[in-house]
């Protein structure tokens, strides 16, 4: 089932809990949330106290992206809040399998994430372990920056791979997804869609949720 899993890194933090209601409302069942330590990224952006809030205030699976420096040292503290997929870079670490079975046994799912200078190949030797396979479609720490072409060629790989496999994961893009090229990410493969900017920065909410959901139809 191909969904969106909307970044709240472009919503109102005044308002959270009003956009993440309106996210219910229009039935949305992912919440992406960028956690950024101005290490791994040149941004910093929320950690545990504000997904602390979140947990309480939403039942949607927080889909928790960590673009952080050494993420095994902070993985206990987000399975201890509540996070549903924590999602780790595999440049960030050299625990790989540390992270992927305390993650596991906590009863999480788990997701690897690669930028996009990294080859997908690097993440085929851990597919069978994970949950979720994320690709960055912009270098990740910021969001509203344009969709690299070359992350639908990966993800298009990753999507074959999966398949002729018979892996249950699921493949996510992350970056520069937008109403007029989701046609495009939808096609090469990816069945969780990141959107911030492009749904976050709209007035009509509801409008731009259908029109996604009707290109997702559109491509099954
Ligand atoms: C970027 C973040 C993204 C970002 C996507 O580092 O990981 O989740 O919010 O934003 P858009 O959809 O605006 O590219
Ligand atoms: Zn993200």
């Amino acid at each position: 089932m191909i969904k969106l899993s909307p970044s709240i890194l472009s919503a109102d933090f005044v308002r959270l809990d009003r956009e993440i209601k309106q996210m219910e409302d229009n039935g949305i069942k992912y919440l992406h949330v960028d956690v950024m330590d101005g290490m791994f990224v040149p941004n910093i952006s929320i950690g545990m106290p504000v997904i602390k809030s979140i947990r309480k205030c939403t039942d949607l699976v927080l889909d928790v992206h960590l673009m952080i420096e050494k993420p095994e040292r902070y993985i206990d503290e987000f399975i201890k809040l509540g996070c549903d997929i924590i999602n780790f870079h595999i440049e960030a670490t050299d625990k790989h399998r540390e992270i992927i079975e305390k993650v596991k046994n906590a009863g999480k799912k788990v997701g690897m994430t690669i930028k996009p200078k990294t080859s997908y190949e690097e993440i085929l030797p851990y597919i069978k372990d994970l949950d979720l396979v994320l690709v960055m479609g912009v270098e990740p720490g910021f969001g509203g920056q344009k969709l690299i072409e070359d992350s639908l060629l990966k993800t298009k790989a990753l999507r074959e791979y999966i398949t002729e496999h018979n892996l249950s994961c699921e493949l996510e893009i992350d970056g520069g997804v937008k109403i007029d090229n989701v046609k495009r990410v939808v096609e090469a493969g990816a069945n969780v869609i990141v959107v911030g900017s492009d749904l976050f920065e709209r007035e009509d909410r509801k409008d731009i949720i259908e029109r996604y959901n009707k290109v997702f139809e559109e491509v099954i």
